[in-house]
């Protein structure tokens, strides 16, 4: 087995990457787990330049092949935004429950075709060598009228996904995973990693 750092603290992603990850020949290790703290800051102006600066970061530190995630909601309306600030939009302490108040808000009387948005997830895993492999996954939706469902966090009781008449907070967790930017990324970065572990690099 070869260990990969997955720079996260969030117990809800790494429960995920695990699972995807369950049949490979790599061992999902936490920073916690090494001791080291995420020190990387995402100032970064896309999710790629996000994701890629904190795996290299934490690399350098680990000295161990390292994945990293970036992911945020784009809403067509609000010109994409907010986009790689969706942890901060509207003030990293203001809890979600508000934020996504003031979103409908600011779609008040905005047509169902005109409330097009789409959650977006990056994953990079930067390897000992220095390289850099990426992996995206997109998930489309509307903005919900009202928002509705107690599954999933942030922005989840106000994205609606028509072929499924619900939001993704309304979504068993198992469904949202297969469907989702974050599943669809792991699951196409699991696959680029095989790949290469197929051609020997990493044993
Ligand atoms: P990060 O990728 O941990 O920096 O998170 C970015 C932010 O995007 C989160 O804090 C949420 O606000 C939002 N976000 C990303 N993925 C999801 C999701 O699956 N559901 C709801 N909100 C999400």
């Amino acid at each position: 087995m070869t260990d990969i750092v997955f720079a996260t603290s969030n117990e809800n992603k790494l429960k995920e990457i695990r699972k995807i990850m369950s049949d490979s020949r790599y061992n999902i290790i936490t920073m916690k787990q090494l001791g080291i703290a995420n020190q990387i800051e995402e100032d970064g102006n896309t999710f790629c330049e996000n994701a890629v600066k904190k795996a290299s970061g934490i690399m350098k530190i680990t000295e161990k092949p390292t994945l990293a995630d970036d992911s945020g909601i784009e809403i067509d309306f609000l010109d994409k935004k907010p986009g790689v600030h969706s942890a901060m939009f509207l003030g990293i302490d203001t809890p979600y429950s508000i934020r996504n108040l003031e979103i409908l808000k600011m779609l008040k009387d905005v047509p169902f075709e005109k409330r097009t948005a789409r959650f977006v997830c990056v994953i990079a895993c930067a390897l000992t060598n220095g390289d850099i492999i990426t992996a995206e996954g997109v998930f489309e939706g509307h903005i919900a009228y009202d928002p509705k469902g107690e599954n999933g966090f942030g922005y989840d009781p106000i994205f609606y996904v028509k072929e499924y008449g619900m939001t993704s907070a309304e979504m068993d967790i198992n469904l949202k995973n297969c469907i989702s930017h974050r599943g669809k990324a792991l699951r196409d970065m699991a696959k680029k990693l095989e790949e290469i572990a197929n051609k020997g690099y990493l044993k």
